[in-house]
């Protein structure tokens, strides 16, 4: 474990599930976080709600008011260190982030996408991969780079897609396994054990060639 817990700052757009497996993960004391800040480009993101309630700080910038993406991203930036983060975690954050963000908090910006990357970048991924017959769904959390959805890989929840499901049905089981997933891997870089190194992924000392699967089946 390192010496003080790193300060995160999670941006959202949305419901926030995500968030709050962070925070109640986070209550445990177990995953050597700080949740500094929640940030959100969307006014009515339930996941401002679920902040507040547990008493963590809350901004929202709304993107239709800068002229462009990178002005945008420094708005967002210069709210975000006035907190001096250690991470930048995204959980639903449903914008591309310009390539002046990534560099400002290069190795130091995680994502969750719902799909075994490098299957399935972008949005839909769920109705995608039903329509595609697949066997395997899942998602990955990963370094972000200027690439999208293509950043350095850290960890995969894999499931075995059920006969007949829906799309709708499929998402909430792949959210379920975010809500192990996510604060797992952030809890790798709160204890010191997760970094991202020469465009790759090292846990442990080790170089990550592939991502670690864990099967939810
Ligand atoms: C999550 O399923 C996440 O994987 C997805 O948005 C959802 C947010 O849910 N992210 C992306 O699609 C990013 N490309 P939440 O607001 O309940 O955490």
């Amino acid at each position: 474990m390192s010496e003080r817990p790193r300060r995160t700052a999670v941006l959202i757009s949305g419901s926030g599930s995500n968030l709050q497996s962070f925070i109640d993960r986070a209550a445990t004391g177990a995953i050597g976080l700080e949740l500094c800040i929640v940030l959100s480009n969307r006014p009515d993101a339930f996941g401002l709600t679920r902040a507040r309630k547990a008493g963590i700080p809350t901004e929202c910038l709304e993107h239709g008011d800068y002229p462009d993406r990178e002005s945008f991203d420094r708005a967002v930036a210069a709210v975000l260190d006035a907190y001096d983060p250690d991470l930048i975690v995204l959980a639903g954050f449903m914008r591309i982030l310009s390539p002046w963000f990534v560099q400002h908090y290069a190795g130091r910006v995680l994502n969750i996408h719902p799909a075994l990357l490098p299957a399935y970048p972008g949005l839909d991924t769920h109705q995608r991969v039903l329509d595609a017959g697949e066997k395997w769904h899942g998602s990955t959390v990963h370094f972000v780079t200027e690439e999208l959805d293509g950043g350095p890989r850290i960890l995969q929840g894999r499931l075995a897609v059920d006969a007949g499901e829906t799309a709708d049905e499929l998402c909430r089981r792949v959210q379920a396994v975010e809500h192990q997933i996510y604060p797992q891997a952030a809890q790798w870089f709160g204890e010191g054990r997760l970094e991202c190194r020469d465009g790759a992924t090292w846990l442990d000392g080790e170089l990550l060639s592939e991502p670690v699967v864990t099967d939810f089946s």
